[in-house]
């Protein structure tokens, strides 16, 4: 028998606050034509003055538990992805823990910037396979609205906030890919391209948050590649062709990039869920957001295999591959 983390519940919270693209034309050099026909995007969410990234990680974490049916105190463990915390320290899932009324178990944060959800999950699923937590809440929250210079038309139209969930539990499993539950993993990064996506700030620098900075064209040219590669090498992992994907559920950066991995991989865009036009790009809420929403509007059908993946600051890479 084989140890498979198995989903069991996913939930997602997205702020109030909806900022359609035409309200940058008012500030910024920039039209609802452009940001769409570049990116795909439509509108995003931004957090209230005062909303933070605990509080949707909060909220989304008590959806996924309601879908799961279970409680916080059966939790063993909260993993947070982000890199947009309420504080440097402690950490966002501490909050969540408290937050939920959990006094047991741990909680850490992982920061791989828009590729941290695919990297939490791969955690979780390393830490129920060795025996280290049998329950894991997985979420990916930001308030990417915090870290963005507003006079830079090249960055700000393009990010937005919220929080995405997934309640993971360790089940015997055949040991096929037969198997609910995460199959395969694949986790990448290299610092030699940090100019490409960063914050201008931090506690060891300047003591103050800082704002992002990114090379957008450059960074677009690494990401249909890198992620195909991430892809290819998960499904190389199991041995599984990329016909048997029912589903891939990618970070929600650009559709030109989500297409063209699509596109690398032979899959039709019908099979891809795409809500980049609603949420803009949440970083490491994207893909567990995109995930909840295919799950509630019952496209993501138990027994279906997914591919997540995702690239960001770092650079850093990865996916994973979860039979729903
Ligand atoms: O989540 C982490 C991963 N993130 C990504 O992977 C993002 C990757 N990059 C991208 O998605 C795209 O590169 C962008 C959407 C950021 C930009 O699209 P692009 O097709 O690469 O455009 P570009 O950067 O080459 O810029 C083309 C032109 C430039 O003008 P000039 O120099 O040709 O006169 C920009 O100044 O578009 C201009 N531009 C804008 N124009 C109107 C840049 N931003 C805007 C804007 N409105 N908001």
């Amino acid at each position: 028998m084989t140890m498979r983390a198995v989903a069991l519940g996913v939930g997602h919270y997205l702020p109030e606050r909806i900022v359609p693209n035409a309200e940058f034309e008012k500030t910024l050099d920039t039209s609802d034509e452009w940001i769409q026909a570049r990116t795909g995007i439509e509108r995003r969410h931004f957090a209230a003055d005062g909303e933070t990234t605990s509080d949707m990680a909060i909220k989304a974490a008590t959806a996924a538990l309601a879908q799961a049916g279970l409680a916080a105190s059966d939790i063993d463990a909260v993993i947070v992805a982000t890199s947009t915390p309420d504080l440097t320290f402690p950490s966002v899932a501490t909050m969540v823990q408290q937050g939920l009324g959990m006094t047991r178990g741990f909680g850490f944060d992982v920061q791989a910037v828009c590729a941290g959800f695919v990297y939490a999950l791969s955690t979780a699923n390393a830490m129920i396979v060795s025996g280290q937590a049998n329950r894991i809440l997985v979420i990916g929250a930001e308030t990417f609205s915090r870290i963005m210079d507003w006079t830079d038309r090249a960055t700000c139209v393009l990010f937005g906030d919220g929080a995405g969930a997934l309640v993971l539990e360790g089940r015997d499993g055949g040991g096929t890919n037969d198997d609910r539950g995460i199959l395969a993993a694949d986790l990448n990064s290299d610092g030699q391209y940090r100019e490409m996506l960063y914050v201008d700030g931090g506690v060891s620098t300047t003591g103050e948050s800082g704002k992002l900075r990114m090379q957008g064209n450059p960074l677009f040219r690494q990401a249909v590649g890198k992620l195909a590669a991430t892809a290819e090498a998960s499904l190389a992992k199991i041995n599984m062709p990329s016909e048997e994907l029912d589903w891939i559920v990618p970070h929600q950066a650009n559709i030109r990039i989500i297409q063209g991995t699509a596109k690398k991989l032979g899959l039709p865009m019908e099979q891809v869920v795409v809500t980049v036009q609603d949420h803009g790009n949440t970083s490491a809420a994207s893909i567990p957001l995109a995930l909840s929403v295919a799950v509630e509007d019952g496209r993501i059908k138990p027994g279906q295999v997914l591919l997540m993946e995702a690239i960001g600051g770092g650079l850093a890479w990865g996916s994973v591959i979860l039979r729903w």
